[in-house]
This record gives C-alpha cells, sequence and structure tokens, in this order.
C-alpha cells in the first residue's frame, strides 16, 4: 500500500516570520494525522530556522526546492546536498517546471542532481509535466482524428504529446539510478499550464497520466517498482479539488504551491487525504 505523500512548495515566497508561523501552525494543526506523510519546502535561506522549529519526531518534513550536484566548493551561488542535510532537510525537489522553463534546467543537469541527492542521501521529488503548447497539440490531433482519419495522419507526429514530453522527463531524469535508489524518489506530475493557474487537471487527465508514468516506471524498471512509486499530482491542488484527485487510482499525493501557503487550507488537504 502506497502511502500519500502531500508537500508544500512554498517557491520564493513567505519571510523569516511568516515562515516559522506557517511552519508551526502546520504542525499542530496536524499533529494527529497518521495517514499521510508531509513535508514542507521552503526557500533556503528559511530552511534551517522552519527546520529546528519543528519537533523532530513531528509530522512534517522539510525539503529543498532545489540542490547542486556537485560537493561542497566553488560554486558561486549554490547550494549542497550536504548543506541541505547540515540543516535537517530529508527531500529535495529537482526539476520543477519553473526551474526547467524560466531557469532553463536541462534533463540532464536534472539527472545530475537527482542523483546526486539520492547518494548524499536525500529523497528527490522529481517533477515532470507537459508544456501547454504540448497539451494543445493532444487536443488538435484528438479533433482531427474526429474530423478525417487523413488529417489526422499529418497531425500525427504531434500526437500525445504529453506522454512524449513526460516519458522523456522520467527517462532523462532517472538515468543511472537503480531499483533500490528509486524507492527514495516521489515523482510530481504537474502539468505546466495548471500551475498557478486556478486551472486543475480534470481527474481523468491526471489519472491519465500518473497510470503512464507507472507503466514507464514499470518498463524502466520493474511491477513492483512502478506499484511502490509515490507519485504526487500539482497544480492549482487546493481543498475543493483534493478528495476528486486524490480518489484517482494512481494519484498518491499533491504538490501544492499557492495552497501550501495558509495553515488552514494545507491542513484541509492532508484533512482530507487521510
Ligand atoms: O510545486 C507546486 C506547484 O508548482 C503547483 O503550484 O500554486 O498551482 O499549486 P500551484
Amino acid at each position: 500500500m502506497r502511502k500519500p505523500f502531500i508537500a508544500a512548495n512554498w517557491k520564493m515566497n513567505t519571510d523569516s516570520q511568516y515562515a516559522l508561523e506557517l511552519a508551526s501552525g502546520l504542525e499542530k494543526a496536524i499533529a494527529d494525522i497518521q495517514g499521510v506523510d508531509v513535508a514542507v519546502c521552503p526557500p533556503f535561506v528559511y530552511l534551517q530556522s522552519v527546520a529546528k522549529s519543528l519537533s523532530v519526531d513531528g509530522n512534517v518534513a522539510v525539503g529543498a526546492q532545489d540542490v547542486y550536484f556537485e560537493g561542497n566548493g566553488a560554486f558561486t551561488g549554490e547550494i549542497s546536498c550536504e548543506m541541505l542535510k547540515d540543516v535537517c532537510c530529508s527531500y529535495v525537489i529537482t526539476g520543477h517546471s519553473e526551474r526547467r522553463h524560466v531557469i532553463g534546467e536541462s534533463d540532464e543537469l536534472i539527472n545530475k542532481k537527482t542523483k546526486a541527492a539520492l547518494e548524499a542521501g536525500l529523497k528527490p521529488i522529481l517533477c515532470i509535466g507537459e508544456l501547454l503548447e504540448e497539451r494543445e497539440a493532444d487536443k488538435t490531433s484528438e479533433v482531427c482524428e474526429m474530423l478525417n482519419r487523413h488529417i489526422c495522419l499529418i497531425f500525427k507526429r504531434e500526437a500525445d504529446k504529453t506522454s512524449e514530453v513526460c516519458e522523456r522527463q522520467l527517462r532523462e531524469g532517472l538515468k543511472g539510478i537503480s531499483e533500490q535508489e528509486l524507492a527514495n524518489v516521489t515523482i510530481a506530475y504537474e502539468p505546466v499550464w495548471a500551475i498557478g493557474t486556478g486551472k486543475t487537471a480534470t481527474s481523468d487527465q491526471a489519472q491519465e497520466v500518473h497510470e503512464f508514468v507507472r507503466g514507464v516506471i514499470a518498463e524502466l524498471y520493474s511491477k513492483e517498482a512502478a506499484e511502490n512509486i509515490i507519485i504526487q499530482y500539482g497544480g492549482s491542488a487546493k481543498p475543493k479539488n483534493t478528495k476528486e484527485l486524490m480518489s484517482c487510482k494512481d494519484v498518491d499525493g499533491l504538490l501544492v504551491g499557492g495552497a501550501g501557503l495558509k495553515v488552514d487550507s494545507f491542513y484541509e488537504m492532508v484533512k482530507i487525504t487521510e
């Protein structure tokens, strides 16, 4: 049985005071919740104070939003796995779409970060997901299929862009990672068009991609590895859609942005999931 895992990615939000209020408020709120793993991912500069403010045997784990793949040394502006561990981080997000598409991180770099995190004993949350135009390409192809099978052939190359992109990001992101190491990896499917837009994927859309992801993991590793891996959904997840998303067979948790910045809404999502 997969234990649900809900993580809040605070992105570049909060200040030192609010970060502490949010973390301790959440810790109190979920003190009695047993059936869900919970983590918060504050900005680097607040990691240590947040981690220190949480009790060691409490219910809230701490994660970072990024990491560099090299060991400590001359890498100005970067943060190493050792540093994250030093401030009691257990998780780290790799390949978030904002790093892929705003900062310009490649699959290769994301793979190096994911591997380095695992080697250091951190648990990466590897994010994958298609852009709006890639999702739209699927739609165009579906419409063509309905209208005319010949036209459909023209668009065939564009068909199923979502799966193509997710599969590539998965294969590249997990390159060189053993099945044993995979046990410490969480996958987060975050359709880019759903992030911060209020436009959530429908449960059918989420389930379809999550099932596909599990299939790719089965191909890359084994059926058992696919059965065990936690796949989170991210993209405008909020209390209102938590029940529906979490009722999907292959949705094992959520990676939450905006709704994770308030104790009440994040607590509600954890409670609904329990
Ligand atoms: O990593 C979480 C994320 O990108 C989703 O953000 O604000 O749409 O929940 P949001």
